[in-house]
């Protein structure tokens, strides 16, 4: 199961946008993913929920703040994870707790802290070995939808993840967040997971018309040329469709070519966490 965490300190980029379609593209390609939404916005449970989440639905934050090791465990990833009825991809919710003060006050008190998200995944890891990788439960990639921020939330699930997908636009802010990103994982690793590798940027959102974003999109590929993915996203209004209405992009009317991309990017992710699960 390759654990794959969508960053950017920034919003409005794509994150959510880029875990649920490529989870929906990976569910296609006869992969199995879970989607894990970290973003307290909750923009990825109430896509993937398809109606607004309620207080007693079992969320990251149950799983991450009773994580103590025993096996009376009440909120493993496992138990906790649900099928999707709009997209069609299990996931697990998030909810408002995941913001900061709540998060750092709960999660952050235990002396385990950051270790809890690394923590679950093991355990979800080992339950799939024990409980054979044909039952229902089995996943092979993990998409964790993180909030804008590379705060201590954002932290804990890096610890736990193997790779990190960083969407991003074409501009110069956001040439200057990726070497702020970069700084960030040399940390995570030194500090709480040294296998973790970026497993690549996408740019998102292209404006492929204009002559500045093509420009930008050569200067990006020139200067992260080891890391861009091949696979770029334009701007598609069917991409802000299904994200609007809560839908799958792969079986949406009229989006085969906005579904194209992300097929195409799924290819890519799976080769790399293939690779990059070989060289660790
Ligand atoms: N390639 C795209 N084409 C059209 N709209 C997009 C595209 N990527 C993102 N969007 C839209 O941009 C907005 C921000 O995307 P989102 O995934 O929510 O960003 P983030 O999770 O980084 O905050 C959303 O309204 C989304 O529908
Ligand atoms: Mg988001």
């Amino acid at each position: 199961m390759h654990i794959i965490a969508v960053i950017n300190q920034k919003g409005g980029v794509g994150k959510t946008v880029t875990t649920v379609n490529l989870a929906a593209a990976l569910d296609e390609a006869g992969h199995d993913p879970l989607v894990i939404d970290y973003d307290p916005q909750m923009n990825a449970t109430d896509w993937l929920m398809g109606r607004e989440a309620e207080e007693d639905d079992a969320t990251i934050f149950d799983a991450l703040a009773s994580w103590d090791g025993k096996e009376s465990d009440r909120w493993p990833l496992s138990k906790i994870s649900r099928s999707s009825e709009s997209v069609g991809v299990p996931f697990v919710p998030s909810d408002s707790r995941m913001a900061a003060a709540s998060f750092d006050s709960v999660v952050g008190r235990s002396p385990v802290f950051p270790q809890q998200f690394r923590c679950r995944v093991q355990e979800l890891r080992t339950s799939q070995v024990r409980t054979n990788s044909n039952s229902d439960a089995s996943y092979d990639f993990c998409l964790v939808d993180c909030p804008p921020s590379l705060g201590r939330s954002v932290a804990t699930a890096l610890a736990g993840a193997d790779g990190i997908i960083v969407p991003i636009h074409t501009d110069r802010f956001s040439m200057r967040g990726v070497m702020q990103l970069q700084d960030t994982i040399k940390q995570i690793r030194k500090v709480h997971n040294d296998g973790l590798q970026i497993l690549g940027l996408l740019l998102n959102n292209l404006d492929l018309r204009s002559n500045m974003v093509n420009e930008m999109r050569e200067k990006f590929e020139e200067i992260y040329t080891d890391i861009l993915f091949e696979t770029f996203i334009p701007w598609r209004s069917k991409i802000n469709e299904v994200a609007t209405r809560g839908e799958n992009i792969m079986e949406y009317e009229g989006a085969s070519d906005a579904a194209s991309f992300y097929l195409d990017l799924a290819d890519e992710v799976v080769e790399r966490s293939r690779t990059a699960a070989t060289a660790r």
